[in-house]
């Protein structure tokens, strides 16, 4: 088989990046990796871990690592984390080998999804909605940037990955478009 360029999903956190992703590689035939548990087994320990221990810095670094690592493969589906695209360094080394999907969740949605989340090192303070809100609209228009193209995520994820997958001009394989 040739080489098949991987599939990057961008988004803030709680878009959907990694529920969407598992899906289009199965709708593919490509491997999914989440980046975030990607770095987990690198660093042999949890984001929140990583962020508490070393510093948010040393994360950013080993999500540098991993975009050069992830991006020498092929064949891939990629959740990204909800900082990773926003550094364009990452973005430049993704899409020399990838297309870049931003998954574009509406506000309220994100607000729900992530109300009750303890996963997140960023979220963890009691103004929740207001960093939500504020962290958005700075990195909205850097995901914009960085994105080859944007879906709009504030639906069924099968209903994302499908549309994704229109949008790259890709069929989804025998076994899924007869779903
Ligand atoms: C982050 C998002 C997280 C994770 C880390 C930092 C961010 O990934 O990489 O907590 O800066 O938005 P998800 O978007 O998968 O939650």
């Amino acid at each position: 088989m040739t080489e098949r360029r991987n599939i990057i999903l961008c988004g803030f956190m709680g878009c959907g990046k990694s529920t969407v992703g598992a899906l289009l590689a199965g709708m593919t035939g490509r491997k999914f990796v989440d980046m975030d548990s990607y770095i987990e087994e690198q660093a042999g320990k949890t984001v929140s871990a990583i962020f508490s221990e070393d510093g948010e810095e040393r994360f950013r670094a080993l999500e540098r690592e991993a975009c050069r690592a992830l991006a020498e493969q092929s064949g891939l589906v990629i959740a990204s984390g909800g900082g990773t695209l926003v550094r364009r360094e990452n973005a430049e080394t993704l899409r020399k080998t990838g297309v870049i999907v931003l998954l574009d969740a509406p506000l309220g949605a994100l607000k729900k999804r992530l109300a009750h989340d303890t996963t997140r090192p960023l979220l963890q303070k009691p103004n929740r909605d207001a960093v939500i809100e504020e962290l958005l609209t700075q990195r909205l228009p850097l995901y914009r940037a960085a994105a080859d193209l944007a879906v709009p995520a504030g639906r069924a994820p099968k209903t994302v990955a499908r549309e994704v997958l229109r949008r790259l001009g890709e069929a989804p394989q025998e076994a899924e478009s007869s779903r």
